[in-house]
């Protein structure tokens, strides 16, 4: 993110108004400026003085506060807004959003910001499922408001049932998505991550130390950008991604598979995963016994998945893999552009600390015809926007020079 963005959180009277702490230092260590407007029965869950030490802004309440920077303070609050996130949403002010009413500090804010607002309601299941409360819900739907569901869990009431809110990481990733520019709005991209595993009896299997990690940042940073994303991901500890469409495999075999039946109508493709180059060459139908004295495992190779996309690609279609070598990582690159006829090659080198397997971070060099550009150490999430905003830049080209 270079530019600083501007964060409202409204937070009103429940239980879940601790999580908002939490949502507020996290916010503010990815470097958003986060502005605090509480309910007076917020104030009776969490103090001002934790939120204001959190966000290192005043924050505010009352809406006749005299001791306030703002000249009319809701209307500046409400300008100032990239983005406005009430969590937790309670009820009621669910239903004055949905029918404008403006009677304290956070619902005058509200109906005065003309920017994308995220809810994230929480409260008791029966108020939830109330369908006075499901249609204000619909209403602010209807507006084009976004909302965080309430999950399934224990409530403070000690009923158990939806009405817990999102935690903060979802609320984030939500904020991420509303604050990142459009620029792959119309596109589909294919995205492919994680390890697979190549079976060698009912027990055993052949497989890397691919976590996912890096496909799934861009898959996320490609849903961001405005893309419909495909993920085709090995198995992993990682969450489903809101609003990406997931297909789970576990053989190179049926990673291509899938690749090879939803490529035709992607934009892009991009494959960060790490598949396995060699399986065994026969599936042993009982587990093999530790008695035999022949060692040797005969081994064959898996589809070349990169370079069957390549053969079969459309005019318009931009094609990105990676690389993934202990030596001689650019002249492999180089060699993996050429023979696998890709537009871009994501080099990552093991043994260099911070890049590849597992880690939250990467170290990347990006080959092309062009020419080669080293990037320094990132977090995988930061690499994977920078890879969006250059394939968005490559598929522009390929689409200037298609047109022609
Ligand atoms: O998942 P993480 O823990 O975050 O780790 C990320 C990563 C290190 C796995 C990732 O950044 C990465 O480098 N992925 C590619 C690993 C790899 O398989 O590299 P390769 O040089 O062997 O393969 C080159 C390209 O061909 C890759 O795009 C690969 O997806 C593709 N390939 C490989 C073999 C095969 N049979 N079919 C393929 O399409």
């Amino acid at each position: 993110m270079n530019q600083k963005k501007h964060v409202i959180l409204g937070i009103t009277g429940g239980i879940a108004a601790y999580k908002a702490a939490q949502l507020t230092s996290n916010l503010k260590k990815k470097g958003y400026d986060v502005h605090v407007i509480m309910t007076a029965n917020a104030t009776q869950f969490i103090t001002p003085l934790t939120l204001e030490t959190l966000s290192g802004n005043r924050v505010s309440v009352d809406t006749f506060d005299r001791n306030f920077e703002y000249n009319v303070q809701h209307v500046s609050l409400a300008k100032l807004a990239d983005v406005f996130v009430i969590a937790p949403a309670s009820a009621n002010i669910i239903a004055k959003a949905a029918w404008g009413l403006a009677d304290d500090m956070l619902s005058t804010t509200l109906l005065a910001s003309r920017c994308e607002k995220i809810i994230c309601p929480a409260m008791n299941t029966g108020m939830l499922d109330n369908p006075a409360t499901q249609a204000n819900l619909q209403t602010l739907r209807q507006r084009g408001m976004r909302i965080v569901e309430a999950q399934e869990g224990l409530l403070a009431c000690g009923d158990v049932g939806r009405g817990r809110m999102a935690e903060p990481e979802e609320i984030e990733d939500e904020i991420e998505r509303v604050l990142t520019p459009k620029i792959l709005t119309g596109k589909k991209v294919l995205v492919s991550a994680g390890a697979t595993q190549e079976a060698l009896d009912p027990v055993r299997y052949l497989t890397n130390h691919s976590s996912g990690k890096m496909g799934y940042a861009i898959a996320r940073a490609a849903r961001n950008a405005g893309a419909q994303v495909v993920l085709v991901h090995g198995p992993t500890a990682l969450k489903p991604i809101r609003d990406v469409q997931d297909i789970q495999i576990v053989s190179a075999a049926e990673m291509a598979q899938v690749i090879l039946k939803e490529a035709p109508d992607c934009d892009l493709v991009i494959k960060a995963a790490a598949v396995a180059d060699y399986t065994p060459a026969r599936f042993s139908e009982q587990k093999i016994k530790k008695s035999g004295t022949d060692l040797s495992l005969p081994l064959q190779r898996t589809p070349d998945i990169l370079k069957l996309l390549a053969e079969n690609r459309t005019a318009r279609q931009v094609l990105v893999g990676f690389a993934m070598e202990t030596e001689d990582l650019l002249t492999q690159a180089q060699r993996k552009l050429h023979e696998k006829h890709v537009d871009l090659i994501v080099a990552n080198d093991l043994r260099q600390p911070g890049a590849g397997f597992q880690g939250d971070t990467n170290c990347v060099t990006y080959v092309s015809k062009q020419g080669m550009e080293t990037m320094p150490m990132m977090s995988k999430t930061a690499v994977a926007e920078d890879l969006v905003r250059r394939c968005a830049v490559l598929l522009k080209e390929r689409e200037a020079a298609t047109a022609c």
